[in-house]
């Protein structure tokens, strides 16, 4: 087989993980690539363990939330997507390629949507080829 990207999802628990546990009981097609950890907010997601995925060895990060306006908790989504902004620039310092970090919004009913978010991420990720971070890489 060949060589498959690692990329891990942290997806909010009232949409994007639903949207992900719709996409599996749909039964659409996507890449086993995705590792998932549920949060309660996108906005809980911590700009350090993204870089600490990165550090220990995933080539992608997926951050998924509500879409703007339907956070749970108010607007702690804007405050994601002002992190994210951030991440970004910290990524492009870690010498990686922008396509290895995705910010996006997808809805409980957007199954279809979180599968091909998976899917493009891949396919790009897969472009690029390992990490560059990876430790058997060995730059770190
Ligand atoms: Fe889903 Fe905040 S509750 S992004």
């Amino acid at each position: 087989m060949s060589w498959q990207p690692k990329i891990l999802a942290f997806c909010c628990n009232w949409c994007s993980y639903a949207g992900a546990d719709l996409a599996g009981v749909e039964r659409r097609q996507m890449p086993p690539t995705v590792r998932i950890i549920r949060v309660m907010c996108s906005g809980t997601v911590d700009p350090a363990w993204v870089l600490e995925a990165f550090l220990e060895g995933v080539d992608g990060v997926l951050i998924t939330g509500c879409h703007p306006g339907e956070c749970h908790y108010l607007n702690a989504n804007y405050h994601t997507a002002r992190r994210y902004r951030l991440l970004e620039a910290f990524v492009k310092e870690f010498g990686l390629e922008p396509a290895r970090l995705r910010l996006e919004w997808i809805a409980a009913t957007e199954g279809v949507k979180f599968a091909e978010v998976v899917r493009d991420m891949t396919d790009k990720i897969r472009a690029l080829g390992p990490s560059p971070l990876r430790p058997e890489e060995g730059v770190r």
